[in-house]
């Protein structure tokens, strides 16, 4: 009896050994389960450009493959901007294991190939799912294939997905975007993660430690100043989206951006209010999604994506998202803190008319708490740049007085000058 208690004793020691060692291998791997985001992917907020505002469900391998050569032939590519994302609508059926095929008739040369000719370009490739058992246009979403999903995009060399919230039930909002977040992870390629979940379960809550940006707000519309009501569903122009960025900014920054949805600019609103919306967007250090068509696109539209001084202040290496300083009517006049002690301001007009705006630097002491940095414009001197006429506007040592567009904007950087 005693010999055959010691051999049980024995065999119980060398399990708890194994399952010891087990232990600890396992938690010197990274698991999918304790995934952690790919980190570094958007240490600036990704520009680029994405189908849906232009083509909606009318894409084909065709126009993703010219949106690239337009991206480069239109300098876009120069001044930054790298992502050709693929919206909603590319799909085609789930094969017999469960694995996801684009269209065979929009994208008869596979998905591979379309993103090997982005990848040729110098420019990385997005494509677009839902956490959803549908996307919003009703083609497949990813519930319940998304490891399958990440694996297929890895496969095809995809940099970024766009995840949306449609068909998506009882599902929890943070347990469905840490799902893919894990997928991605266990992929194995570095594939930013934009959660579009229109900020419904506010994502800049639990987004962070998720995705690289997340959508604030729902859909945006091509307009100035203007709600539209779908029934089931509501876009927002220009302005409505700002407002509703209001408090967010402390939850931005490098890795995590707020996003209040693609860009509108070239669109029709016209070139003023287009100038206000892109640099609107750059104050807010929002992701820079060209969504017009570029293959169309006029030289006013160019001119405006392609602005330089304002890609500037939206990348700025700081990542601090501005915020509006001043309110008087239909003025706003936002500061952001830039690095090397600089900051950009913009005037923003929402009205109709110009406007002479005044601003005496003098009496003003900007200051954030978010990001602990204060200009001191009275004691402190600052050169000025118009950031739209590329020119020199004098120094803060003046008073400023500048006549604004409606809608429309002006827009400077200072810089602390010498002393
Ligand atoms: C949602 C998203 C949009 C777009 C469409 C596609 O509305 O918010 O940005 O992706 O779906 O169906």
């Amino acid at each position: 009896m005693q010999a055959q208690t010691g051999i049980r004793r024995r065999r119980v020691s060398s399990d708890r050994v194994i399952g010891l060692l087990v232990v600890v291998a396992l938690a010197a791997v990274p698991r999918p389960g304790i995934a952690q985001k790919t980190n570094g992917l958007a240490l600036t907020p990704p520009m680029g450009w994405n189908s849906w505002n232009t083509f909606g469900c009318n894409i084909n391998e065709k126009v993703i493959r010219e949106a690239a050569d337009y991206m480069v032939s239109s300098g876009m590519k120069d001044a930054g901007y790298r992502y050709v994302n693929i919206d909603d609508c590319w799909h085609g059926e789930r094969d017999a294991r469960g694995f996801i095929r684009p269209d065979p008739d929009r994208f008869p040369s596979g998905m591979k190939a379309v993103a090997d000719y982005v990848h040729s370009k110098g420019l990385k490739l997005g494509i677009y799912s839902d956490a959803g058992a549908k996307t919003c246009a009703g083609r497949p979403g990813s519930r319940g294939h998304e490891y399958q999903d990440a694996l297929t995009y890895a496969d095809w060399g995809v940099d970024y997905l766009k995840y949306d919230w449609c068909s998506t039930g009882e599902l929890k909002a943070a347990e469905a975007y840490t799902t893919m977040r894990d997928a991605l992870a266990a992929s194995g390629r570095d594939i930013v993660l934009s959660i579009c979940e229109w900020g419904t379960d506010k994502p800049w809550e639990w987004g962070p430690a998720i995705g690289h940006l997340w959508r604030t707000t729902g859909d945006i519309t091509n307009c100035w100043d203007c709600v539209v009501d779908h029934g089931t569903w509501k876009s927002s122009g220009i302005l409505a989206i700002l407002d509703k960025q209001d408090g967010l900014r402390v939850h931005a920054g490098p890795d995590h951006w707020n996003d209040p949805d693609m860009m509108e600019v070239g669109n029709g609103m016209g070139e003023e209010a287009d100038k206000a919306h892109f640099s609107m967007w750059a104050m807010l250090a929002a992701p820079l999604i060209a969504g017009n068509d570029l293959g169309k696109m006029d030289a006013d539209t160019r001119t405006i994506l392609t602005n330089r001084e304002v890609i500037a202040v939206d990348q700025d290496s700081l990542g601090i998202q501005g915020y509006p300083f001043e309110k008087r009517g239909d003025i706003e006049i936002w500061f952001k803190p830039l690095a090397g002690g600089e900051w950009a301001m913009a005037v923003l007009n929402r009205g109709t008319g110009t406007r002479r705006v005044e601003f005496d630097w003098a009496r003003e002491w900007v200051s954030d708490d978010h990001s602990h940095r204060a200009a001191d414009f009275g004691n402190k001197k600052y050169r000025m740049r118009d950031l739209w006429r590329h020119e020199d506007a004098g120094t803060t040592a003046e008073p400023l007085s500048v006549d604004v567009p409606g809608p429309g904007v002006v827009m400077y950087r200072l810089t602390p000058q010498q002393r």
